[in-house]
């Protein structure tokens, strides 16, 4: 097992295939995804070939993301591919959702079982506003569909943005209550492009803790490899509430997780300052003792904690270029 030299081990990796998105989410891509360059992302191959490697190193869950994973025609290929190496236990995807509607049971069918789709608001008009798409009516009946093609756990990611849907926690609370959908709040942080946005909307996951103790929610023990989200259960009901609040002390004591962006490199964290390149080692099946031990090697340049709280944002301009 991958270990780096504060002995956090590595059973996660999240796999950007895409740089672009198809949304236009107030805090990430407001105008739109712009493309810089060729768009010359990892092909299905050069995936294939990564995930073995890191199987190798024993990395159990992949999480596909992007960008929006889902505008890549090859996902359900990569998503196959991926499971028929019989060696990624979950193999997870974070989409908006925008695909689910239609998709969903090719998505299930090609191994997917496991999905966080991204909604910031639960009415239809403020939706709209956030992500510039009149779709949520939609992404809900497409998480319906995925849900009875059998994907499980559904997780729903929701941004805390003060003043646009922190009057709506009620709401995402009796969602989480009356179905089987873990919430799943994100402390919004800074990139390099969101500044005054950041500075405008920020909230502490701190004030929605209070307020879920208020509701009689209380902390669940943490799973050893469930990373950085803290969650809170209520004793009445099965509904359960994830904080991700990467502000917070200690967040990164429990980091578990490498990233790989959609060109290939490996980021060793979220806002670090390098990404150090995996492209070379993928360019054939024989390289693979290489690319083990490279990301080996480079593990040890991993840091003990992001600087977000000096405002340091790393090489990521929006979550969008490497998935959040
Ligand atoms: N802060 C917090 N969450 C973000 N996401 C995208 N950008 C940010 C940001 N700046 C979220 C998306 C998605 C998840 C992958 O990350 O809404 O749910
Ligand atoms: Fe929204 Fe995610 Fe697309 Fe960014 S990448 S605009 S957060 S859907």
């Amino acid at each position: 097992m991958l270990e780096d030299l504060l002995g956090r081990s590595f059973p996660y990796l999240r796999l950007s295939v895409t740089e672009a998105c198809n949304f236009r989410c107030s805090y990430c891509l407001p105008d739109g995804y712009k493309k810089t360059g060729v768009s010359d992302f990892l092909s299905a191959d050069e995936i294939i070939r990564l995930v073995s490697g890191f199987a190798d190193l024993g990395v159990r869950k992949v999480r596909l993301t992007g960008g929006e994973p889902t505008l890549r025609r090859d996902i359900p290929t990569i998503a196959s591919a991926i499971s028929a190496l019989g060696r990624i236990e979950t193999l997870a995807m974070t989409t908006n959702g925008y695909n689910l509607k239609t998709q969903a049971g090719i998505f299930a069918d090609s191994g997917i079982n496991a999905l966080n789709v991204s909604i910031d608001s639960l009415q239809a008009d403020k939706f709209h506003r956030i992500t510039g798409h009149d779709k949520l009516k939609d992404i809900l009946e497409g998480i319906d569909l995925a849900r009875k093609a059998g994907i499980k756990p559904i997780k729903i990611n929701c941004v805390l943005i003060k003043g646009v849907n922190d009057d709506e926690w009620p709401d995402f609370v009796a969602l989480a209550r009356r179905e089987d959908i873990s919430i799943r709040f994100i402390e919004l942080m800074q990139t390099g492009d969101n500044g005054d946005y950041f500075r405008k909307h920020h909230l502490s996951g701190e004030v929605l803790q209070a307020y879920l103790t208020a509701e009689g929610f209380a902390p669940l023990p943490r799973s050893a490899t469930g990373g950085p989200a803290l969650e809170y259960g209520h004793p009445d009901h099965g509904g359960r509430i994830g904080i991700i609040a990467p502000y917070s002390k200690d967040f990164c004591t429990t980091c578990n997780r490498l990233r790989v962006t959609a060109r290939g490199d490996l980021r060793l964290c979220l806002f670090g300052e390098f990404g150090y390149g995996l492209r070379p080692y993928l360019q054939s099946a024989d390289q693979r003792n290489e690319l083990t031990q490279r990301i080996t090697d480079l593990l040890s340049y991993k840091t003990r904690s992001h600087n977000l709280g000096q405002g340091v944002t790393g090489l990521t301009p929006h979550l969008a270029s490497i998935g959040g």
